[in-house]
């Protein structure tokens, strides 16, 4: 049986289509059931038009408190009865009891090795610091943010005329390749959150995770 995967966005969504299409290629053993952002105006919203996926937009600037918001998308989410939630470029933070809702079941991708730089701005950051590596990270979602698991990181090497916005395009790039490439492992049950602990292939994962080129 095919994984039910919900897709939460708030933007662009390239990482959203490198999931779809991997599902339509029968890579994931998954489909995409559909795809909920918090902005009306996401690109996202349509690319997945153009791939037959289901939208659903559901605008936070129209709840007054966050939990307001968090409750309308829980319930949405609850109807479609995903096995799996994928945050790609979804820009909220969640509540906990939102969080709770779906533990184990909920995964997000961010641009930096965790645990360095978790939030905004991590590519400008990584510059600043002198770091000579730099990538993302695929985590299962907990209530701290950005702190959850890690399962699989992918790794480049910072140029010395390296700007922000040249790494980030060189870390999307790998970001489109190890986050297929998570789900996939979800999708197989070889990737199970059991009480709280990740394991691989039913080995324990440390919390640091994997690096894609060790895989
Ligand atoms: C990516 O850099 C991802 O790591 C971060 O948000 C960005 C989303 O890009 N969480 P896209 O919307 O998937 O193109």
């Amino acid at each position: 049986m095919k994984k039910r995967i919900v897709i939460l966005v708030s933007g662009n969504g390239s990482n959203a289509q490198a999931i779809i299409d991997q599902c339509r290629n029968d890579y994931i053993n998954g489909e995409v059931v559909a795809l909920i952002s918090n902005r009306p105006n996401a690109y996202a919203l349509v690319r997945a038009e153009q791939s037959n996926i289901a939208t659903q937009c559901i605008d936070h600037t129209k709840y007054a408190e966050r939990h307001l918001f968090d409750n309308a998308l829980a319930s949405c989410i609850t109807k479609l009865q995903p096995d799996l939630i994928v945050l790609a470029g979804f820009m909220r933070i969640l509540t906990t009891d939102f969080v709770a809702q779906f533990e184990g079941k909920m995964l997000n991708i961010h641009p930096s090795l965790l645990p360095k730089y978790p939030g905004l701005n991590t590519h400008q950051r990584a510059i600043e610091s002198g770091d000579t590596n730099h990538g993302a990270s695929v985590h299962f979602v907990t209530s701290e943010l950005d702190g959850g698991p890690v399962v699989l990181k992918s790794q480049i090497k910072i140029r010395e005329a390296d700007t922000p916005n040249e790494l980030a395009e060189r870390v999307a790039k790998t970001e489109w390749k190890i986050y297929p490439e998570v789900v996939r492992w979800f999708c197989e049950d070889r990737l199970q959150w059991i009480n709280g602990a990740v394991y691989f292939d039913n080995k324990m994962l440390q919390s640091n995770g994997m690096v894609y080129d060790e895989i």
